[in-house]
């Protein structure tokens, strides 16, 4: 008999400590999707959010450049910007605590009573590193990760067989919080076992017979190579499409008219927060039937079931009945290949429950 694989025990879901361990050792090393192109078009628009356990901001400057800081002013640690999207009038930043005000690439200006007392080159924001791809801008705190485009792996080869965000039109997004640990919902994006029973709808569009699965080491990804089957039920889908769930945080879904991308920031080991930013091709989403608002709902639909049976089986750990049982070869494997993944960083980060 062949040796049956054991999924990750509960205590790894569960446990605050092991929470608080992966936000350093896990986190704070990866590369997140913070928001999309788009979003910041102008000089002074910014967009704020957490990163792992850091609040930080991304802000474009007048030479249409991006840059990222830790939202903590060196004066005594007050935000620099409110979480979420705005813009930020005139040239400068200013502390909402006490009004030091910095430049937008983080030079401290002005110190108030301070600025004869204090050398201000040594006052600078705190820099994080940020880079785009695909009109998506990503964020990462660690200044010793790989450059994006490495981190990515083989995603790009993959993305070229499908129309580049610039090829297509926003439309839109979606965000929503999910009361279950961050590898609930990851081990559930990693396999395609349960999309007959929990997507229904989604079922009779994707056989399983029409989706190759393929793991990637080069980017450490699960890769859901699809062709659907024509349906009246949810015409959004037809013809070919990718779906990539990327480690630890990041969804892709191309198609020959749309994309999106999903973030799925951990907010507490029992608490997620997703955002999924839409693009479409209009015309060609209409002579296929499709609508973006369709296309947008669609996608709500599957998220909301997927959040609830991510939802029940966080609670399921929680509550301290199950022990590990076991992961199929033949319907798991990229659950089997994302726990892999897992317990490669909690070797690298000595993290224990
Ligand atoms: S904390 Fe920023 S000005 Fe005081
Ligand atoms: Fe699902």
């Amino acid at each position: 008999m062949k040796q049956a694989i054991k999924p990750l025990a509960p205590g790894y879901y569960c446990n605050p400590e092991v929470f608080k361990q992966e936000q350093t050792q896990i986190f704070g090393r990866h590369w997140w999707l913070i928001a999309a192109s788009h979003e910041l078009d102008q000089p002074g628009d910014y967009v704020g959010r957490k990163v792992g356990n850091y609040p930080v901001f991304i802000i474009r400057d007048d030479n249409g450049e991006l840059h990222g800081f830790h939202n903590t002013c060196r004066h005594r640690a007050g935000p620099m910007v409110t979480d979420g999207h705005g813009s930020c009038p005139g040239k400068l930043l200013v502390c909402q605590y006490h009004g030091w005000s910095y430049d937008f690439r983080g030079h401290l200006k002005n110190a108030h009573s301070l600025n004869s007392a204090i050398n201000k080159a040594d006052y600078s924001l705190y820099p994080i590193r940020v880079a785009t791809w695909n009109g998506l801008v990503f964020a990462c705190a660690d200044s010793e990760a790989t450059e994006l485009i490495e981190w990515l792996g083989d995603i790009p080869q993959i993305a070229a067989r499908f129309p580049a965000t610039d090829q297509l039109s926003p439309h839109g997004t979606i965000e929503k919080k999910g009361r279950t640990n961050w590898k609930c919902y990851a081990d559930n994006s990693c396999e395609g076992y349960h999309v007959g029973l929990v997507h229904r709808s989604l079922g009779s569009t994707t056989n399983s017979d029409q989706i190759e699965l393929k793991t990637f080491s080069n980017g450490r990804f699960v890769g859901f190579d699809v062709t659907y089957s024509a349906s009246v039920e949810d015409p959004t889908r037809q013809g070919a499409g990718y779906w990539i769930y990327k480690y630890p945080g990041l969804l892709l879904h191309f198609s020959e008219f749309s994309f999106n991308a999903e973030c799925v920031m951990p907010e507490s080991a029992g608490e997620i927060a997703l955002k999924r930013w839409f693009w479409i091709n209009r015309n060609q989403a209409q002579r296929r039937g499709v609508t973006a608002d369709s296309l947008v709902q669609s996608a709500r639909t599957v998220i909301q079931e997927d959040l609830q049976i991510c939802e029940r089986v966080y609670e399921n750990l929680a509550a301290e009945i199950y022990q590990p049982g076991v992961l199929s070869v033949a319907d798991e494997p990229g659950t089997i290949f994302f726990q892999s993944l897992v317990r490669e960083d909690y070797r690298a980060g000595k993290i224990d429950k």
